[in-house]
């Protein structure tokens, strides 16, 4: 054969490998208002960034008629592109074939572009859109996610991956994701759970829909899978995007640096007005990270989910940070379980990435309940403490307000190696708040009183007095210094850059043994 008709094959296989399922099944996919796999990497890679590998690549079942079924590439498009010049590695599932259902051979391409992230020290976005296990294949298509599974768990905390689920994600498919860094669902059109709604409908009686079970706005709002939703396809790849913009492509770099348009020295006056002089009071603790930031802009993780603690990306100076903040307008920014774990999975997060941290406190403790011991608030609480103690990258905490009780020892203090810890005049720390303390301490010259409401608020104001400040903690040095609320930014701009050659380790081992 002459090379021109060669390179005519070739073109011809591409353009028919391109085609994935064929054009009547991209049409049913775009009805559904969703993307195709190559539609999808378009729109989150750099235009002519992808190099795509193993397009050519076929199942090798034979059984239930698939040996007359097979097409190019095997539902799933894999290779290496960059994004805003980063390297990644990606693969896209394509629904139009076989419903992007997993095979061998599907399982073979994306376990060969994660070993390739691995040894090169690049991140793995995967766009998920699968019916799952490919049944025809049997038991080979379930060891074939096993493969996955085990990449997923040895590529953790050595590069980034982010899962973006587009469409179906069923049955033991999920734990995929669920291994990875983080979750981004799209509205009305993906869902994640371990069994259907036929599966549960037989074993515990319950209807429900798709939507209901594992619909986005369960897994943002209830379950805590979901980090980040998206209205429409194109913005959750663009979301997927900006938290790429965040975070370093391995754990041996630093996370990505921009150049900075806000000015470092800039003092914000309005904070010097932002916490009300009722201790009761909320306010929004977003506004004061906000204020802080570089230009505003603060990338939260976990918005719906827990939102008595605040996470997520910013900048400061041009370099990123992850924030951990209590947030007062929510339950009064008290920690119960949903909130310790959510806090916890993001310090280890922002860890394991050299991404520091920056907490902002206002505590009044953990959430007292039956509900919370129950459901294991001491395991739970103590995730969060243990993702702070064994944290090593710089750490920055800005007590607001309260710091009360165990909360106070958690929230990144000075004597679990926070490294700058500063309070604003309003800071107040003690073992719980003045009311409860003061009921405690002061209960016999309290009940003996003539009048005990009397007694009680003239020992509330000797209490106030003596423990609401932050010059107790300062006078031992667990604070390194009281600041105006209006210069957080330029002190904490000047702690990260003093603290840029930070370093410190944790004893050798295996591993720990985080409360789970
Ligand atoms: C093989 C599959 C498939 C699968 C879908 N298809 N899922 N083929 N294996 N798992 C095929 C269909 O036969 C169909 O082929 C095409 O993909 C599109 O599917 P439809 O059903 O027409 O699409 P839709 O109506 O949108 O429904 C999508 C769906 C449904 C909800 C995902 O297909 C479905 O319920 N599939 C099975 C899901 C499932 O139970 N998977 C196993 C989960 S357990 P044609 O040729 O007609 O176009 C699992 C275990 C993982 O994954 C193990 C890890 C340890």
């Amino acid at each position: 054969m002459s090379i021109e008709k060669k390179l005519k094959e070739l073109k011809k296989k591409r353009e028919q490998a391109r085609l994935g399922g064929g054009l009547p099944k991209i049409e049913v996919q775009h009805k559904k208002g969703k993307l195709t796999a190559r539609e999808r990497l378009d729109l989150l890679l750099d235009e002519g960034s992808f190099e795509e590998f193993d397009m050519f690549m076929l199942h090798r079942c034979s059984d239930f008629g698939l040996d007359k079924q097979r097409i190019f590439g095997d539902a799933v498009v894999t290779g290496y592109g960059t994004i805003d010049g980063r390297l990644v590695f990606v693969f896209s599932q394509d629904f139009t074939t076989f419903g992007g259902s997993l095979s061998e051979a599907h399982s073979e391409k994306i376990c060969k572009i994660m070993d390739m992230a691995m040894k090169i020290g690049a991140p793995v976005i995967g766009l998920n859109d699968s019916g799952g296990a490919r049944i025809q294949e049997g038991v080979v298509s379930l060891g074939a996610y096993a493969n996955i599974f085990l990449r997923n768990t040895l590529t953790s905390g050595v590069v980034p991956q982010i899962s973006v689920i587009l469409g179906p994600c069923a049955g033991g498919a999920v734990y995929s994701p669920a291994i990875t860094d983080f979750i981004l669902m799209v509205k009305g059109t993906s869902y994640m759970f371990v069994t259907g709604p036929s599966v549960v409908k037989t074993v515990t009686h319950e209807e429900v829909t798709h939507e209901q079970l594992g619909g986005p706005e369960v897994h943002s709002t209830r379950s805590g899978v979901a980090h980040f939703v998206g209205e429409t396809e194109a913005e959750t790849i663009l979301l997927t995007r900006k938290l790429f913009n965040f975070i370093p492509l391995n754990n041996m770099e630093d996370p990505p640096e921009q150049e900075c348009t806000d000015p470092a020295d800039r003092m914000d006056e309005e904070l010097n007005f932002i916490v009300p002089d009722e201790a009761a009071k909320p306010y929004d603790m977003k506004e004061v990270i906000k204020r802080v930031v570089d230009n505003k802009d603060f990338l939260e993780v976990h918005k719906d989910y827990a939102q008595n603690l605040v996470v997520g990306f910013a900048r400061l100076g041009g370099k990123p940070v992850g924030i951990i903040a209590n947030q007062p307008a929510v339950l009064a920014g008290v920690l119960d379980i949903n909130s310790s774990i959510k806090g916890a999975r993001f310090v280890r997060f922002c860890d394991a990435f050299n991404i520091p941290l920056v907490v902002f406190e206002d505590v009044p403790g953990f959430l007292p309940g039956t509900a919370q011991e129950f459901g294991g608030i001491i395991k739970h609480g103590a995730k969060l403490l243990y993702a702070f103690c064994e944290a090593t990258v710089p750490r920055l905490t800005v007590i607001t307000r309260k710091a009360y009780g165990g909360a106070y020892d958690v929230m990144n203090s000075k004597h679990i190696r926070g490294d700058i810890n500063y309070g604003w005049p309003t800071a107040e720390i003690a073992v719980m708040g003045p009311k409860g303390a003061v009921e405690i301490i002061f209960k016999k010259e309290i009940t003996e009183s003539p009048d005990p409401e009397k007694a009680t608020n003239e020992k509330l104001k000797e209490f106030v007095e003596k423990f609401a400040n932050p010059f107790i903690a300062a006078e031992r040095g667990y604070l390194d210094d009281v600041i105006e609320p209006r210069e957080t930014r330029p002190r904490l701009i000047k702690a990260l850059s003093m603290l840029e050659t930070k370093k410190d380790t944790n004893p050798p081992k295996k591993h720990g043994n985080i409360p789970l």
